[in-house]
């Protein structure tokens, strides 16, 4: 098995581009389904979650292109199959998108319940309740989900989710868009995909408004065709470099990202000591020198995301005086990658929801263990920071998230190489 193996104290220096959003494009690949005809989709990240997307996709009819990095040429048109691969499904989380999808295209579906990264209980239940709502007939086993119209039909209706959900949002959004009558999602979630989503169906022929509100509405259409639609930058990566650069000390320019979509993160860090300069599609994070203690309580956007908890600890672990974090989105989160940091010489006291951060003059390398895809991403810049040598283990889940990370990371400066153990 791969792991990376870092020789941490560098500061990082230069200029890192983000690559296209991935939590993003594991939504707007399951769409294509619905569109009959060609979908150019550009800035799509090369990472195993997609990858692993396109050969679901493909495996179920889907005609694919890649004429160049980035992107992505798909035509459902053909496509008959509402079953997706169940092994190639529990690979990962975003599977689950294929449920509305194909319910939204075929009326029906039957698909594995899905993998990805376990750091918590993710259940789909806002999920069944939205499909219900529009008239899908579900029934559910430990394995598997199955849908097909009850008696009256599908058609769209009003729903109220109970919790902020990203994957329920995006799946009824899914479901919906070609029923007939209005869909209205309330409590919908409000993240940057959400709104990258809808303008993807938006650009096909959907009509769909208010996406990133806590109201979406969805006017069903008959039918979506093809177009050319590129996906918004990773908000998440790019935090995770910018905690990078700050952890090693360094002075990094982030590239292509919507600088609006990082404030919750950049404020935070900015707060904490770093200088931050905010060009048009351009992040420019420096360190100080000085990194002070912090409160950071995680929340659905445009709260600070649940997804940068673990990179933002790394910093907090480095800090002086004492930060607080709170998570209140998946509340076993810190289990993933806080006793890692303490094996590197953090201290990190949990007690419920919220982990009390005790700051360090520095950390010292170990080998650690990858448990969840951003807990992996926290141990990667914990290396870099650290003296000595960092081994982290599992890298596949870090590998699900963020592309080419050790070719920028090396053109940043760090001492970082991926090595067959
Ligand atoms: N929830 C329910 N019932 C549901 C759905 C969610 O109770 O039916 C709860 C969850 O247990 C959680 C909260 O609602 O407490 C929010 O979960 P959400 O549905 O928003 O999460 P998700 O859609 O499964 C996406 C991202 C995650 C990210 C979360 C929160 C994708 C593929 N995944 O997950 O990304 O942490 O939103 O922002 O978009 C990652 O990229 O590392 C990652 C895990």
């Amino acid at each position: 098995m791969a792991i990376y193996e870092i020789n941490g104290g560098t500061p990082l220096m230069g200029t890192v581009t983000i690559s296209g959003a991935k939590n993003a494009a594991v939504a707007i690949l399951p769409a294509a389904l619905l569109v009959k005809g060609s979908c150019r989709i550009e800035n799509v990240p090369d990472i195993s979650d997609v990858r692993i997307l396109l050969s679901i996709l493909e495996s179920m009819g889907a005609k694919l292109d890649q004429p160049e990095p980035g992107v992505v040429i798909i035509d459902c048109t053909e496509m008959h199959e509402t079953e997706p691969n169940p092994a190639l499904v529990r690979k990962l989380r975003a599977s689950y998108y294929f449920m509305g999808a194909l319910l939204g295209r075929f009326g029906r579906s039957h698909v594995a319940l899905p993998g990805g990264c376990s750091f918590a209980s993710r259940p789909i239940d806002q999920h069944i309740k939205g499909f219900k709502a529009l008239g899908a007939a579900v029934t559910e086993t430990d394995e598997y989900v199955e849908m097909e119209p009850c008696a009256e039909g599908l058609r769209g209706n009003r729903v109220s989710l109970d919790v902020v959900s990203v994957g329920a949002t995006v799946n009824i959004m899914l479901a919906a868009v070609l029923l007939p009558g209005q869909t209205i999602i309330e409590n919908a979630a409000k993240e940057p995909h959400i709104v990258d989503l809808a303008n993807f169906l938006n650009t096909m022929g959907a009509h769909i408004s208010g996406a990133g509100t806590d109201t979406v509405k969805i006017r069903g259409v008959e039918e979506l065709q093809g177009g050319y639609y590129a996906i918004i930058p990773d908000q998440i990566e790019a935090g995770t470099y910018m905690a990078a650069a700050v952890a090693t000390g360094g002075d990094v320019m982030v590239k292509n990202v919507i600088p609006k979509h990082m404030d919750c993160i950049t404020s935070k860090l900015a707060e904490m000591g770093a200088e931050v300069t905010n060009y048009d599609d351009c992040i420019r994070i420096r360190s100080t020198g000085k990194l002070s203690c912090a409160t950071v309580k995680t929340r659905p956007y445009p709260g600070f995301p649940t997804d940068m908890q673990a990179q933002i600890c790394v910093c907090m672990a480095l800090a002086s005086g004492i930060s607080r974090l709170t998570e209140s989105v998946y509340e076993t989160r810190f289990f993933g990658y806080c006793t890692e940091l303490e094996s590197m010489g953090a201290e990190i006291h949990i007690e419920g929801k919220t982990a009390m951060v005790v700051g360090k003059d520095g950390l010292h390398g170990a080998t650690v263990r990858a448990r969840d895809l951003r807990a992996g991403a926290a141990l990667v810049i914990a290396g870099l920071s650290a003296e000595g040598t960092t081994r982290v283990e599992n890298i596949h889940y870090v590998e699900r998230g963020y592309e080419r990370l050790i070719e920028k990371l090396t053109a940043l400066g760090a001492k970082i190489r991926r090595v067959e153990d």
